[in-house]
């Protein structure tokens, strides 16, 4: 009877640790999947690490990010709406 509880407890413990990402993110990004938030950190990382390291999320506000990447889009050369709505709604979704 003891102990068959211990690997379901952990599964469950990381579901919750992707819902609370989740929630926070839908904050400042309604109704974004985890599947974007994945996808955009990962073309986040190929895009922009070519000249700098990478600026945290977390280092700007909301309002702050979309003009930066205007520059930035400018400079990484990336003029595909779908590539700039992915990084963009990452980095707002986990700004300041
Ligand atoms: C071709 C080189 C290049 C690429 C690629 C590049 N950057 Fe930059 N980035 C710079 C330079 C140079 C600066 C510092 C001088 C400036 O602000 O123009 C900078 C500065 C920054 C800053 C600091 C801005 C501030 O106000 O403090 C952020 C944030 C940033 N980049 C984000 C990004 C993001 C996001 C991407 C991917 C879309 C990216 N960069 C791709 C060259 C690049």
């Amino acid at each position: 009877m003891n102990g068959c509880s211990s690997s379901k407890k952990n599964s469950t413990e990381e579901k919750n640790e992707t819902n609370i990402e989740l929630i926070s993110a839908r904050k400042k990004v309604p109704g974004i999947t985890m599947q974007q938030l994945r996808l955009g950190n990962k073309i986040y990382i190929r895009d922009c690490s070519g000249c700098h390291a990478l600026h945290k999320p977390s280092e700007f506000t909301a309002e702050k990010w979309p003009p930066i990447l205007d520059t930035m889009f400018v400079k990484a050369k990336i003029s595909d709406s779908a590539t700039k709505a992915l990084i963009t709604d990452y980095l707002i979704a986990k700004s300041k």
